[in-house]
């Protein structure tokens, strides 16, 4: 008879094995049903394979609340993945580079009671005139006759993403996993999950306002994200449309289109990003060229018609969720358009623009103010929906990603903090929360694509936010520096000095 330690330890033992049998039995269910309920791959199935692994998995951390899995993208791949290489071009993607650890989620003992959001709109067709590009080359390309090899081999079978392209410039897509309409209505499901604790449903509620610059598809994804955040028809949701006129001064949420100094200065204004754009194209584009020509000796690209292909991998991913001209690339030279996106955004409405920190000012400004009058006072939620070009100077006037020196144009930084691809993609979004936590202590947290970043200069709260108080001082002084809006951009004194509509009806202070 074995002694008494023994036979604890052979029933220890069995027990161990039988608990082992039943989670491994666990996993082996639990990844089926994981499989099994992976739309993206479903989709990617219904939709012939894809070139390149594109969609990531679900992430039921994603809607927020109990998970502690924020398991990004490449934690699941594992993998260099074309879709953080596309400077603005891409479908949303999670910003997973530089963001405080931890999650989302808010830290221990605190509560989010505020938000105020500003949104990109969802994913889109190509503009009239970066599709017209496109559209031009691949005419070139039928009209040359001659059956294309290697890399462009496909482009013999190859067509483009819509049979009627004048309709679709500009709007939002509509198929596909990627698709804006999907997007922005799934946005709005995942966020009311999130912050479903500042819906009131009351009866007698006032309605929140979506406020959404006024243009299709910028209304369009206000529409769909309301649906998804409100549900269908909601009398919880009006979407108020913003007009994006020029001369409404600093009551806009489109200020670089009232910027009269910003459009009228050539140099320094919005073209200079073009102007950067093309010096820096002229460091990379032409080898590409060389390269193409060894394999189709008949048939030599311009630089700007390679950058149009490696646009059209983006866009062909927005419709149809994959695309082969992702394929005719190689990382270096999505490295360098990642960079070339950069550039232009940088020196067309960042903080290469002297004027984008005036403008960007003009929203964070009253979104400060919001956040001190507090829920009570002035309502839970904001929304605000606009192009990213409007987006890039309220990340100037926080002072995101800012680099000791302007960005270069013979050669890519690699060092740099100004990467727009996780910042500022299709449906991009930024988060402002207020936060509640201990005894009755405010703090302001930024969430950008769902990835927490840190103010720098101000992140001694929980989780490196930054305490309400500090925040406010931090905007002043920043409003000082960025100029008064009507005097930077050369507007006159009666023009208008800030932004009025923003604010919730039925609240103490509202006025219209
Ligand atoms: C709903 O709102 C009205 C007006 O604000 C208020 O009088 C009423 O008590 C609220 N009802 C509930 C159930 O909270
Ligand atoms: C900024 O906010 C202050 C209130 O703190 C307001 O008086 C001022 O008009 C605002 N300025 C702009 C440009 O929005």
């Amino acid at each position: 008879m074995a002694p008494p330690s023994a036979r604890r330890c052979s029933r220890l033992c069995l027990r161990l094995v039988l608990i082992l049998l039943v989670l491994s039995t666990m996993l082996v269910l639990l990844s089926t049903v994981v499989f099994l309920l992976n739309p993206s791959s479903a989709l990617s199935w219904a939709l012939g394979s894809p070139q390149q692994v594109l969609a990531p998995a679900p992430d039921p951390g994603a809607y927020g609340g109990t998970s502690d899995c924020h398991c990004d993208d490449k934690g699941r791949q594992g993998q260099w993945n074309i879709l953080y290489h596309l400077g603005g071009n891409s479908p949303w993607i999670q910003k997973i580079d530089d963001v405080v650890e931890g999650g989302f989620d808010p830290p221990k003992g605190c509560a989010v009671d505020m938000i105020h959001m500003m949104s990109r709109h969802g994913e889109r067709y190509p503009t009239v005139n970066a599709g017209a590009r496109m559209i031009k080359l691949l005419e070139r390309v039928k009209a040359a006759g001659t059956p294309l090899k290697g890399s462009l081999e496909f482009l013999n079978e190859w067509k483009y993403f819509s049979e009627t392209p004048g309709d679709h410039f500009e709007q939002l897509t509509t198929t596909g996993p990627y698709s804006g309409i999907l997007q922005a209505f799934s946005t709005g499901v995942k966020l009311s999950t999130r912050y479903r604790h500042l819906m009131n449903f009351n009866d007698s509620a006032p309605p929140t306002y979506l406020w959404a610059g006024d243009v299709t598809r910028v209304v369009d994804t206000a529409r769909y994200f309301s649906t998804g955040f409100f549900g269908l028809n909601s009398k919880h949701a009006k979407v108020i449309p913003v007009s994006e006129a020029a001369d409404l001064g600093g009551n806009t949420l489109t200020p670089g289109e009232t910027c009269l100094n910003n459009n009228l200065d050539i140099i320094k204004g919005h073209d200079n990003g073009y102007t950067q754009l093309y010096k820096f194209q002229s460091s990379y584009l032409p080898t590409i060229s060389q390269r193409l020509l060894l394999e189709n000796p008949t048939l030599e690209f311009t630089p700007s018609e390679i950058y149009s292909m490696q646009e059209l991998c983006g866009f062909e991913t927005l419709v149809r969720g994959s695309s082969p001209w992702c394929s005719v690339f190689t990382p270096a030279e999505w490295d360098s358009f990642e960079y070339a996106r950069d550039v232009i955004h940088y020196y067309r409405s960042g903080p290469g623009n002297p004027y984008s920190r005036a403008m960007g000012w003009l929203w964070l400004n009253a979104t400060t103010n919001l956040l001190v009058e507090g829920p009570m006072r002035a309502g839970p939620m904001y929304f605000s929906f606009v192009h990213d070009g409007d987006i890039v100077p309220l990340l100037s006037a926080l002072g995101l990603f800012n680099d000791a020196h302007d960005l270069p144009v013979t050669h890519v930084e690699a060092r740099r903090k100004w990467k727009t691809s996780q910042v500022t993609p299709m449906g991009g979004r930024i988060i402002l929360e207020r936060m509640t936590c201990g005894d009755d202590e405010q703090y302001v947290r930024i969430n950008v694509n769902d990835g927490i970043v840190a103010l720098d200069g101000c992140d001694s709260g929980p989780g490196k936010s930054c305490p309400l108080e500090r925040f406010k001082e931090y905007v002043e002084k920043s409003g000082k520096e960025a100029g008064d809006f009507r005097e930077v951009c050369g507007l006159g004194k009666d023009a208008e000095e800030g932004i009025r509509f923003l604010r919730q009806p039925g609240y103490g202070g509202y006025e219209q």
